[in-house]
């Protein structure tokens, strides 16, 4: 049985004595992972952790400014923002294999918090929100290889930081929640569904490109919003939209068209090893579809997954 309170003593306690003065950077998505391994650390180190949270152009719409409010204003953390979102669109430009654009986003996040500890100073350690099931599935403890996640199969060999702490690594997400519930972080972000360290990379399938991007962004908005107004955020573990590489003819009024088809998971879960679809009532997917099509330029088709993990898996890349 998990004891929170116990878990931050000894944590706030190990990383006091480990880090003494010395600084820590953290990789801020903006997740529930990174946020409650920072508020962990920021409780034992104070203002010597360092969060930096790199715009990848990856994140969903206005993800990197509500980040940037939670740090700065909610919990005073000394906090740098990276507009980066033109260098991972160069370097993922052409790339359509799934485990590449996954090696290539670990690996550039890991080139940018290289640099910018080069411009903080002296940094000794690197934080990152790792989470059990991320090594388990990443087929570093013995398990078969699903996928390489980008904070454990995408990193590169040579890392020019002293450590990497991973204070979660051994927690599942429904004790990383408890924990940041614990921790004084409020439900809204405690609740906030998981999202995957490449981003909609994995949610936009083949080959990434800003249109692309811009097209999933506005689709998965109106996806989170519908979920909202329903009143079912708090029951249901992720939702999202994903742009499939897929186009098909539809029918507008000024005739004929060949737009993109948009698929939208909504699953049941309670640490992402496994899952099940829910069951939306239809008036959500109605809504849903209806105001995709109408409000998303480029899209003509909306379907709904109705597939278990296993044998899907969560993310379709
Ligand atoms: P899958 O798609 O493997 O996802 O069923 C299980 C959970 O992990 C998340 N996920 C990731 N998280 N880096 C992450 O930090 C990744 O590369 C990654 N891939 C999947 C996914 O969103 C789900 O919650």
């Amino acid at each position: 049985m998990f004891n929170v309170t116990e878990f931050i003593d000894q944590s706030v306690s190990f990383y006091r004595d480990k880090v003494g003065g010395k600084k820590v950077l953290c990789a801020m998505s903006g997740g529930v992972d990174s946020t409650v391994s920072a508020v962990l650390l920021h409780r034992a180190i104070g203002k010597n952790l360092i969060c930096v949270h790199v715009d990848t152009g990856l994140m969903r719409l206005n993800e990197s400014a509500e980040v940037s409010a939670l740090c700065r204003e909610l919990f005073d953390m000394n906090f740098t923002l990276i507009d980066a979102e033109a260098r991972f669109l160069a370097k993922l430009s052409g790339v359509d294999d799934p485990e590449k654009k996954r090696k290539i986003i670990g690996e550039e996040f890991i080139r940018v918090f290289e640099e910018e500890a080069q411009k903080c100073g002296d940094v000794d350690y690197l934080l990152q929100g790792t989470i059990k099931p991320d090594i388990l599935e990443s087929g570093t403890a013995g398990t078969a290889m699903v996928k390489s996640h980008h904070n454990v199969g995408g990193l590169p060999e040579v890392i020019r930081f002293q450590e990497l702490l991973e204070p979660l690594r051994d927690l599942y997400k429904d004790e990383v929640r408890q924990l940041g519930q614990a921790l004084g972080m409020p439900e809204g972000i405690v609740n906030r569904q998981t999202f995957p360290g490449p981003g909609l990379a994995v949610r936009c399938l083949g080959e990434v490109t800003k249109e692309k991007l811009d097209i999933l962004r506005a689709a998965d908005a109106v996806v989170r919003e519908e979920i909202v107004k329903a009143g079912l955020d708090q029951s249901i573990y992720m939702y999202f939209a994903i742009l499939t590489g897929l186009r098909s003819t539809g029918v507008s009024q000024a005739g004929r068209t060949y737009g993109y088809t948009v698929a939208v998971r909504a699953i049941h879960s309670t640490d992402a090893m496994t899952a099940n679809w829910v069951r939306l009532p239809y008036e959500v997917l109605e809504a849903i579809s209806g105001r995709i099509t109408a409000e998303v330029c480029g899209v003509n088709r909306v379907v709904y997954d109705i597939t278990a993990k296993p044998p899907a898996t969560i993310e379709w890349e």
